[in-house]
């Protein structure tokens, strides 16, 4: 039966680094508070004006195309995983495509918003699209330049000092050798908390969320009640008191990150009829190290079982699990025939989990 493998890796981060004494100089935070709670030393900042999402996906599909040994204009189907896109719309897997100087036919791109999850999300529907013979080369893409719209004063430090910038992508090929490629993807959801985690304004909500949720009322998320038609997706309320940033229950979001992960891991080992044991490598997406460690432990892995880079990156949402697994090979810390295991958890909620046999 045919299976989907990756077939080239590649990873691309910014030059500028933004270290947690940085940070200091904007907003009231200390690199021993960051370091501590996450992990975290500095993170990559994009050059503003001359990167994009887009551009970095490219600089990282570039690498992954050429690995995979063919060229853009081989590449059959475009998925693109982000949640700080270049646009509102369209998504950045056409941008990446006119980047990438794809001239052949007019090859499908999809973006999916699955935040923390969207590379797993994206393996998975790469992996039914090869396996049915549909394509042979996806591109799957995730990136982010999430320092174009973080809250640099103190209000918004406990969200800000976590995130960078970067892109890894992967292609995804068929193979027919059995001692290699995807063996599961098991995908899952809750919304019931969508807002713990969230960039909630500018959108068409309007305030009826919150408002549903008893969470406040549609004047407190920024509206005019007054206003019937029109001027509510931003408005200077939003602005004035500096809603249209990202916001995160820190605690909560751990809380449940440490029991998810474990979960879905043990799910997809199931599957298949491994145990935690064999996992030569966990690539557990780049949330906080505290977590990684939490899930380290509570799997019974070693230190060389898993490969953590937070602590130079930050958290690279989409991106950070394809540079992970990017860095490891490089480093050869994953060899031909290990059994490695991606997980992620994320906003939405949304979390998954993917094993592979490299
Ligand atoms: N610097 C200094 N102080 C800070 C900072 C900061 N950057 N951020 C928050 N604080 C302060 C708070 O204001 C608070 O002060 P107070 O006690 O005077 O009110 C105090 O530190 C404690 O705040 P908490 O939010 O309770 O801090 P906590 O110990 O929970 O740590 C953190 C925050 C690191 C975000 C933690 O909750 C966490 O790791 N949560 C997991 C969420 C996560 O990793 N998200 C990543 C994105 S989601 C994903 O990828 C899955």
């Amino acid at each position: 039966m045919l299976r989907s493998k990756i077939g080239g890796i590649g990873y691309y981060v910014p030059e500028q680094i933004a270290t947690n004494d940085d940070l200091t100089k904007l907003m009231d935070t200390s690199d021993e508070w960051i370091q501590e709670r996450t992990g975290i030393k500095e993170r990559r900042y994009g050059k503003k004006h001359d990167e994009t999402t887009a551009t970095m996906g490219t600089a990282a599909a570039r690498i992954a195309i050429e690995r995979a040994g063919i060229t853009p204009n081989e590449i059959d189907f475009i998925i693109f995983a982000t949640l700080s896109p270049d646009y509102y719309f369209p998504g950045s897997g056409v941008l990446l495509q006119r980047e990438l100087g794809i001239t052949k036919t007019e090859i499908g791109a999809l973006d999916i918003r699955n935040q923390c999850s969207g590379f797993i999300y994206g393996l998975s529907i790469a992996d039914q699209f090869v396996r049915t013979g549909m394509y042979k080369n996806v591109l799957l893409v995730g990136s982010e330049m999430h320092s174009m719209g973080l809250d640099y004063s103190t209000p918004g430090r406990n969200v800000t000092v976590i995130f960078g910038d970067g892109a890894g992508a992967v292609v995804v090929q068929p193979t027919e050798n059995e001692e290699e490629g995807i063996l599961t993807t098991k995908l899952h959801s809750d919304g019931t908390y969508a807002e713990k985690l969230a960039f909630i304004s500018p959108g068409s909500h309007g305030g009826y969320h919150a408002k549903k949720l008893g969470l406040g009322t549609e004047e407190d998320f920024g509206f005019d009640k007054e206003i019937e038609f029109g001027e509510i997706f931003t408005t200077q309320k939003m602005m004035d008191e500096r809603q249209l940033y990202p916001q995160m229950e820190g605690q909560f979001v751990f809380k449940l990150a440490v029991t998810k992960f474990p979960e879905v891991i043990n799910e997809a080992l199931d599957d298949v009829g491994l145990k935690t044991s064999d996992i030569d490598m966990l690539i557990p997406h780049q949330a906080n190290l505290r977590i990684s460690q939490f899930v380290q432990r509570r799997l019974g892995l070693e230190d060389h079982q898993v490969h953590n880079n937070i602590m130079k990156y930050g958290n690279t949402t989409a991106a950070s699990i394809p540079i992970a697994l990017c860095e490891a090979i490089d480093e050869g810390k994953v060899k031909k025939g290990d059994l490695v295991c991606l997980a992620a958890f994320g906003s939405g909620f949304t979390w998954g989990s993917a094993l592979l046999r490299w």
